[in-house]
């Protein structure tokens, strides 16, 4: 029996941090040989806000090789770059013909993201979730791994296809996220409220994967603490704590109740090395499979083409089923 699709993205619009690896790359990892999985870079979304051309190319080969440095695997994974694959861009144009305006309106991240660009608000900053939808469906998928931040975009995808499906017959199949309970949002480091995010101006708020030993241990020892005694869970006074031992814990591979148990007696000053000790060990095999990646240039390019073959194949296929059930003439076969 075939297996069910997956499909999910990842900007390349800064560092890949602790966040991005255990509310969803991680999980990726760990479930990919049960699915056909498509995982993209999505290059197209990034220059919504402005991006350095040269640095967005580099982030783009970077992020490809930390796919593959994570531990994704080609036999159960297609990785692609959007932009090497046209069908989304055309597929948003026509999604965005179908969408009302106010349900683009109603989209948080849009609403956040507007505030910091003021005046300089793009159109496509505003489209951007069309073009999200657009991404997944082209690939049918039956899931959407992602962190609990992109639960109205997926919401929004699903009304589009019911849309499209009610207006011009049976097109797409309505795909769900796909989203873990633990390290779906893992909080910034400098406030337990917030989370942890590429475009925070201050690089002591996340861990990068790329971070050395030693920067993660100073960023871990600057991480905002409280006064009380002893480290719990899910005190909603005590955010920076539960943060901490939620990364203590997915890094460790250890329970939640075992971490509770360790931890309840600790202070901050015996529990801080041991955080980061744990994410060092996580990243550390990571940062070896990535240099010895980045050391060939010329397989990744080669790796990035085949894999956006394979992509553009499963694209175009939806997409032309989708300019038929629009009316678009077509220029292959008949004249009727
Ligand atoms: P992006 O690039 O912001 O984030 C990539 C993935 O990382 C997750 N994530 C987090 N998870 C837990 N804690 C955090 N602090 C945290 N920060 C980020 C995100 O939920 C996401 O799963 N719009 C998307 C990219 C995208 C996409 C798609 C995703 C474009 N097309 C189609 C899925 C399917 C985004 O900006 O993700």
């Amino acid at each position: 029996m075939a297996k069910p699709r997956t499909f999910s993205g990842i900007q390349p619009s800064g560092e890949l941090h602790l966040g991005n690896y255990l509310g969803a790359i991680k999980n990726w990892v760990a479930d990919q040989e049960h699915y056909e999985n498509f995982f993209c870079i999505v290059d197209q979304h990034a220059v919504t806000v402005p991006q350095d051309p040269k640095l967005l190319r580099e982030r783009t080969r970077s992020l490809f090789a930390l796919y593959l440095a994570c531990g994704l695997k080609l036999e159960y994974c297609v990785l692609f770059v959007q932009s090497h694959v046209p069908a989304h861009t055309e597929l948003a144009w026509l999604f965005a013909t179908i969408t009302p305006m106010n349900w683009a309106e109603r989209m948080i991240q849009y609403k956040e993201k507007k505030e910091k660009q003021g005046e300089e608000t793009s159109v496509g900053l505003f489209s951007y979730p069309i073009l999200q939808a657009a991404d997944i469906l082209l690939y049918q998928p039956k899931y959407v791994p992602v962190g609990e931040d992109q639960r109205q975009h997926i919401e929004l995808c699903r009304d589009i296809a019911r849309r499209f499906n009610d207006r011009f017959g049976q097109t797409f199949v309505i795909p769900e996220a796909f989203i873990r309970p633990q390290g779906a949002r893992i909080m910034s480091l400098t406030d337990g409220t917030r989370k942890m995010s590429k475009s925070d101006p201050s690089e002591f708020s996340r861990i990068h994967l790329l971070d050395s030993p030693d920067a993660i241990r100073k960023k871990i020892q600057k991480a905002k603490t409280d006064s009380i005694r002893g480290i719990t869970f899910d005190d909603p006074a005590r955010p920076e704590a539960h943060n901490l031992l939620t990364i203590y814990m997915l890094t460790s591979g250890k329970s939640k109740e075992e971490v509770a148990a360790e931890c309840a007696g600790m202070g901050w000053a015996q529990f801080k090395p041991l955080l980061a000790d744990s994410i060092i060990a996580t990243l550390e095999p990571i940062q070896k499979r990535y240099q010895e990646l980045w050391s060939e240039p010329g397989y990744l390019h080669e790796l990035m083409r085949e894999n956006a073959a394979k992509a553009r194949a499963v694209a175009e296929q939806t997409l032309q089923k989708v300019r038929d059930a629009m009316g678009f003439l077509s220029l292959e076969g008949s004249l009727t």
